[in-house]
């Protein structure tokens, strides 16, 4: 139990330095919401994606990257990643009541993806 958390307290801890993004975000209904979500330079070539759910080990995936810079659309969201500003972005059109939610921007990566969350509100 209490080894459980200290590997989670690490693991945020290395999260953090590595990738960061808004805690809070919101907009007004029927707007459009870009989340912008920094990493590290060297993770440029990994998968960036958008999970929707409180929980980070059940939360659903709406949109990855596959590497490039290449945006990638499904429905009213979309992510694109910059990779000379260490940025993706997701945006989600036509912002509606259901959206909000806590979410989370992640790259996937070996064993353990790094993550944070954003919650977004109207
Ligand atoms: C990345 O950001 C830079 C600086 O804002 C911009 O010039 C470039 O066009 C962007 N690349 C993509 C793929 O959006």
């Amino acid at each position: 139990q209490h080894f459980l958390f200290l590997l989670k307290f690490v693991y945020m801890l290395l999260s953090c330095s590595t990738m960061w993004g808004p805690k809070v975000i919101s907009g007004p209904e029927g707007s459009s919401l870009t989340v912008p979500c920094h990493y590290d330079p060297g993770w440029e070539t990994y998968y960036k994606w958008w999970c929707q759910g409180a929980d980070w080990g059940s939360c659903k995936i709406l949109v990855k990257t596959t590497g490039t810079e290449q945006e990638v659309k499904k429905g009213r969201v979309s992510i694109r990643d910059n990779h000379t500003e260490h940025i993706f972005t997701i945006t989600i059109k036509k912002l509606r009541e259901d959206d909000e939610d806590f979410y989370w921007c992640g790259i996937e990566r070996f064993l353990t993806d790094l993550g944070v969350q954003v919650k977004v509100s109207l």
